[in-house]
């Protein structure tokens, strides 16, 4: 009961105070291998989308240390192929807490292993809710901002979640 009692408190204390962007960064490699592939041996667009969802919301479970739903995807591009072979390397990150949801933005690589070199593939922001006992929509902690970036992220994701919500309730897109 005392254990219990303690554990709630630091909980509370964790949700009030925050959590920096860096605790819940992820970095995702994996081979691409030929199942992975099209014809051309090239990585299918659904798998990529498949791996950039599953590295967005580990970043969302790090931060808001729940259960989480994909509420959104945002546009996603492919700029470059990515050989089986290579490997293909997600880095992900939340960008903005708003109340039970979070947008995560998730950059995506083609890395070489002879080569080392790395090429951006693409880009995608999601939006993530957060869920309680009874699958309800619950408040995440606060984001601490650190860096620059991270202060810029934080910025842009404002506009764009006005973009996804005028969608969803089928608004005005603000600025149109
Ligand atoms: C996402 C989901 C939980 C939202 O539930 P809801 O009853 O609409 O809840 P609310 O209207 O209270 O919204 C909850 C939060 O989600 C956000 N949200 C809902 N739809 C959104 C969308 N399309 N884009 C961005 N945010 C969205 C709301 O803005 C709100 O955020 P806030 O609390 O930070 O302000 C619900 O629509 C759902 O379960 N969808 C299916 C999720 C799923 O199964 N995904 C896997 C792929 S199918």
């Amino acid at each position: 009961m005392k254990k219990r009692k303690k554990q709630g408190s630091v909980e509370r204390a964790s949700r009030e105070a925050g959590k920096p962007v860096s605790a819940s960064r992820v970095e995702m490699v994996e081979v691409v291998l030929p199942n992975d592939a099209n014809p051309l041996g090239n990585i299918l667009g659904g798998r990529v989308m498949h791996l950039m969802d599953i590295a967005a919301a580990i970043a969302a479970h790090r931060h808001s240390n729940s259960y989480v739903v994909t509420a959104s995807v945002d546009y996603v591009d492919f700029r470059n192929p990515i050989r089986v072979g290579e490997l293909i390397v997600l880095k992900s990150s939340v960008n903005r807490v708003f109340h039970s949801s979070m947008e995560v933005g998730v950059k995506v690589f083609s890395e070489s292993v002879l080569t080392g070199e790395r090429k951006h593939t693409s880009s995608a922001y999601l939006t993530f809710v957060a869920l309680d006992d009874e699958r309800q929509p619950k408040s995440v902690p606060p984001l601490i901002l650190e860096t620059d970036e991270d202060r810029r992220r934080f910025r842009e994701a404002e506009q764009r979640r006005r973009i996804r919500l005028a969608h969803r309730h089928k608004r005005p897109l603000p600025g149109v």
